[in-house]
């Protein structure tokens, strides 16, 4: 039996907090939730900080998060950590700053590593976690299919952006990512034939939405999100692969279990299901073999 936790949207700062007052309290109650399940990899998509692109002792701060937990563990960059664009960056330098500069020399690169691509033989599975900027500066794609292809075992591919958009309405929806501009436009048409082409990817988990959501992107290929940790809506993925399926669960986290009220309260109303997802949102099993 193997068993992975995913957190994602971590969105840590340094003191004194602004942006999301009271975060490093919860991670510090969330570290004890994680340790207590023992995961043979905790892997976290993207969003570790708020600020990280523009301010590298935030990074710091998350890659300290990650150690004290004393598990192995794989991290990918959200568009807070690596700006994404240089359109996102004009209109969000504090938070989006993007650097034009190879990936191992941007601040992301320098604390967490300079390689776009981690893959991790688990055994029963085959982790692979990729940054993605726009445009590809760091060749991301390739090294994606290199590390695909040298997989005989079910992939789970890591990203930090969703390939579908996965709420009907508000802020996580297709209008709604068309009205602000997409952080990646090229993601759907690159990474996407990649999960269509490689039948052996069989999950695909992503965070930046904020929220638990669970979308079958083909008959093998199935789509999971889940909330921010930090921020809201405070959640974990808990997968457990034994016998060639998964089965994934979610964990409510110790911080907010909302999120979109307070950010985007106008694009509401937000029942909780928004956040948390469905039953079958929140928990089920997959098939990983054919
Ligand atoms: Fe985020
Ligand atoms: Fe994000």
């Amino acid at each position: 039996m193997v068993r992975i936790v995913q957190v994602s949207d971590l969105h840590i700062e340094a003191e004194p907090e602004t942006m999301f007052p009271g975060v490093g309290r919860v991670l510090e109650e969330a570290s004890e939730v994680i340790r207590a399940l023992a995961p043979d990899l905790l892997v976290v998509t993207g969003d570790l900080t708020t600020f990280g692109s523009s301010r590298p002792r935030d990074l710091v701060l998350a890659r300290q998060w990650l150690e004290q937990l004393d598990r192995p563990w794989v991290a990918i960059a959200g568009n807070h950590d690596l700006g994404s664009s240089p359109e996102r960056a004009l209109r969000h330098p504090e938070t989006e700053a993007y650097e034009p500069l190879p990936l191992a020399r941007t601040h992301f690169g320098t604390v967490f590593g300079p390689q776009p691509v981690s893959a991790v033989d688990l055994g029963a599975v085959e982790v692979v976690a990729f940054n993605l900027r726009a445009g590809d500066p760091d060749n991301t794609l390739p090294a994606i299919r290199q590390a695909v292809e040298q997989s005989a075992k079910p992939v789970i591919l890591c990203g930090h952006y969703p390939l579908e958009p996965v709420r009907v309405g508000g802020p996580c929806s297709a209008e709604a990512s068309q009205a602000t501009g997409s952080f990646l436009p090229e993601l759907a048409t690159l990474v996407q034939p990649l999960v269509a082409q490689y039948d052996h990817i069989r999950l695909y988990l992503a965070g930046h939405v904020h929220v638990n959501s669970r979308l079958p992107l083909s008959p093998h290929c199935l789509q999971l999100t889940t909330g921010g940790l930090g921020p809201g809506a405070s959640s974990l993925r808990v997968f457990t692969v034994a016998q060639g399926w998964v089965r994934y669960d979610t964990l409510l986290g110790p911080g907010p279990q909302g999120f979109w009220e307070r950010v985007a309260p106008a694009m509401g109303p937000y029942p909780p299901a928004y956040h948390l997802g469905t039953s079958e949102e929140q928990g089920g099993e997959w098939r990983l073999e054919p």
